[in-house]
């Protein structure tokens, strides 16, 4: 026995050395497992990726057809792309009832088709949100209330034609004053759909790749007004022809449209891919051909009138006329008269000699 314990002396503490180390590490693991629930923040959103020191949080394709729900509060970016959120429902994005400090927040290609109203209360820091890729039908009147440090708002691609007159009334709201960048591009718009540029603080304006064919002059004038703002309109179907000519000055005029070289007309066929720019005043000037014919028309009416008047008078006088003709003629007679009476006077030689 001895000699066997004495023999596997060494043998022994090699296996006690190798237990220590096991207990250890097992002892490890198990504070490890009871201390890491302590850790919530680490703990991410089921199907999401949470990167804490960028303060983001990235939710990509999954089955959930609604916005999480337990947004981390220190969440300053989401990403929450690739699902089936038919709708965006009122407080959608409210933890508990409580604000979220989110300054980005990215909600392309979800297939949204409805934002209810107020559906992104909570997020009173928001900067910048991306609802690009949607499919959007339904837009709350009061769908963008309550984001006072909006500067950013991208709905490319996104508003369907049956929700062009919602978005413009969604997006006339006093709670977009800090608005500095709308990007539209894409959404076969036929005009600018905002009511009025002032209630923003507007730079730029994307309408790139829609159905705009002019742009009117009322419009126009209101473009001027905002000077700082710049408005992005390639890829639209120009009609180059009368009505344009709004458009063409304030193109040659202002330098509002970075992208002005590459405006091309599509109609008519005689003009189509000509650049707008390229276009010579009298092709979009119809207006003053119109005054042309408008004021010869009027003229000729006013002789017309000024005719019949003479006529109407010469007409309800006719008898007044005709007693004054004759009293010229009369009066005439009278003259011719006393002319021929003194002529015969003066050529009477007795007379002559008296006078001598
Ligand atoms: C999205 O969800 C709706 C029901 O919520 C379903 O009818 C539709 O087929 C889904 N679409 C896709 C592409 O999964
Ligand atoms: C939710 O709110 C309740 C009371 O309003 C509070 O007790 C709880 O801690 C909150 N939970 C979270 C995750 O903020
Ligand atoms: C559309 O939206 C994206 C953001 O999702 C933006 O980067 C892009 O510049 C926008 N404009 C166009 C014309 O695609
Ligand atoms: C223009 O918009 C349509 C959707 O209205 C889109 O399918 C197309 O790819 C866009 N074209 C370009 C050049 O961006
Ligand atoms: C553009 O013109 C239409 C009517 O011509 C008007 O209803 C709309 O308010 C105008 N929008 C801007 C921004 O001038
Ligand atoms: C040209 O632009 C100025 C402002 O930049 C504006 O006041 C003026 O009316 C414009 N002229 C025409 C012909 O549109």
């Amino acid at each position: 026995m001895w000699i066997f314990h004495s023999a596997n002396n060494y043998s022994e503490r090699v296996f006690f050395v190798t237990w220590s180390r096991w207990c250890l590490c097992y002892c490890a693991a198990v504070a490890c497992l009871l201390l890491s629930p302590v850790r919530t923040d680490d703990v991410c959103l089921s199907s999401c990726v949470c990167a804490r020191n960028s303060g983001t949080v990235t939710c990509r394709e999954g089955e959930d057809t609604e916005v999480p729900g337990d947004i981390p509060e220190w969440t300053s970016t989401l990403v929450i792309t690739g699902r089936n959120i038919s709708t965006l429902q009122r407080g959608a994005f409210m933890t508990n009832g409580t604000d979220l400090e989110v300054t980005t927040l990215l909600l392309s290609y979800n297939g949204i088709q409805v934002i209810e109203p107020y559906a992104f209360l909570g997020l009173p820091r928001l900067h910048l949100l991306d609802l690009s890729h949607n499919r959007l039908e339904t837009i709350s009147a009061r769908a963008f209330h309550g984001l006072p440090e909006l500067r950013s708002l991208y709905l490319n691609d996104s508003v369907l034609p049956v929700a062009t007159t919602q978005l413009s009334a969604a997006l006339s709201t006093q709670s977009l004053s800090n608005l500095h960048r709308l990007e539209l591009a894409g959404n076969r718009l036929m005009s600018i759909p905002l009511r009025a540029l002032d209630i923003y603080n507007l730079h730029a304006l994307v309408l790139v790749n829609n159905s705009i064919e002019t742009i009117g002059r009322e419009n126009i004038t209101n473009l001027y007004q905002q000077k700082r703002l710049r408005v992005y309109l390639s890829l639209n179907p120009f009609r180059c022809s009368c009505g344009l000519d709004a458009l063409y000055y304030w193109l040659k005029n202002s330098s509002q449209c970075p992208d002005a070289k590459h405006l091309l007309c599509s109609e008519p066929e005689a003009k189509r891919g000509t650049p707008v720019e390229m276009l010579q005043g009298e092709d979009v000037d119809c207006g003053t051909e119109n005054l042309e014919t408008v004021s010869y028309v009027f003229l000729g009416i006013v002789l017309a009138l000024i005719g019949v008047v003479f006529l109407m008078v010469l007409y309800l006088n006719r008898g007044g006329i005709k007693r004054w003709l004759n009293n010229i003629r009369e009066a005439c007679r009278d003259q011719m008269e006393v002319y021929h009476y003194r002529y015969e006077q003066d050529s009477d030689p007795r007379l002559a000699n008296v006078a001598v």
